[in-house]
């Protein structure tokens, strides 16, 4: 039986260095099978969908990975044309969507809320983002995509900026990279550092430095992660405004980097990435977003395949 049968992901801090591994591999299987073959990995099988935030890439992800391997998806992405509007509690709602399909992937504002869902859910739960704390299938995207374009990820020099603070991929990416031996430089404002009640264990698997500036380490990178400012986190709009814009990742920074390094965005990117270095051999965000698609196949044929595919 292969050891995803059935399971949740809920939070990245669940997947071991050779568990990632595997979904590496299996991703770079699945990359290589013909399209007919691909849809035979999930025929039959249903997925549900259940976003009670705004979302393009994840969503969409996740409905074109099943459909490439045979599935199918229904759901409900926009929750004010939902029962939830009418009063319907979370807990209800997922029981509803459990028994319409086999798999269920859940986005919404509360810390948390995965892990609730997947108690009341008896089909698998996937975490497309809980609140600010984590979105652990962006990480195995993102590490896959290191993976892909840099050949290995242990020995890297990654550097992360942006909004450290409520940005949940951040989170997963750093718990993710724990796994690995990298060196980290975080990047960020003072007020959106990250959180120390999050990065507690963190900091026992991983080492980081922490700074304002992004031009300290910025020639020794080999991947700059780069994020957008949460604003739809932010408690005040005086405080967003206050570090918007803060960081604007152009042609004039990328020429102070290694030649062979990369970019990489979750995405949406508002301004932090000037649109000109979309052009360079550089940025690697759009191929980020392709690569999340075959990493997301490669879940969902794990978790609905006794013996994989
Ligand atoms: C991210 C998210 O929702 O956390 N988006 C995504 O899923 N790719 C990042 C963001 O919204 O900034």
């Amino acid at each position: 039986m292969n050891e995803f049968y059935k399971k949740d992901i809920i939070t990245i801090k669940d997947f071991s260095k050779s568990q990632l591994e595997t979904i590496f591999s299996s991703t770079d299987k699945i990359m290589q099978l013909a399209p007919i073959d691909r849809r035979e990995i999930c025929k039959g099988s249903t997925l549900a969908y259940l976003f009670y935030e705004p979302s393009t890439r994840t969503r969409l992800s996740f409905e074109s990975a099943m459909a490439s391997i045979g599935g199918s998806s229904l759901g409900i992405s926009n929750i004010s044309n939902s029962s939830t509007q009418k009063g319907e509690s979370l807990a209800d709602t997922v029981r509803m969507m459990s028994i319409y399909s086999d798999v269920l992937v859940l986005r919404h504002p509360l810390d948390g809320s995965s892990r609730f869902a997947a108690e009341i859910s008896d089909k698998p739960v996937i975490n497309a983002g809980s609140g600010t704390e984590e979105h652990p299938t962006q990480a195995i995207q993102d590490l896959f995509t290191i993976k892909k374009e840099k050949k290995k990820i242990d020995g890297l020099k990654i550097g992360i900026v942006g909004d450290l603070k409520y940005g949940r991929t951040v989170y997963s990416f750093l718990h993710a990279l724990g796994n690995y031996d990298v060196d980290v430089h975080l990047i960020s404002p003072e007020s959106l550092r990250i959180r120390n009640d999050s990065t507690y264990e963190i900091k026992k698997k991983l080492d980081f430095t922490e700074s304002t500036n992004i031009d300290e380490y910025i020639d020794e990178l080999d991947v700059l992660y780069v994020t957008r400012i949460q604003k739809e986190r932010f408690p005040d709009e005086e405080e967003y405004l206050k570090v918007k814009g803060s960081y604007v990742v152009g042609l004039d920074l990328l020429k102070k980097m290694k030649s062979d390094s990369i970019v990489l965005h979750p995405l949406p990117r508002i301004d932090e990435i000037s649109t000109d270095v979309d052009k360079t051999p550089n940025a690697k965000y759009f191929e980020q977003a392709e690569y999340g698609k075959h990493v997301r196949s490669t879940l969902l044929g794990l978790i609905l395949n006794e013996n994989g595919f």
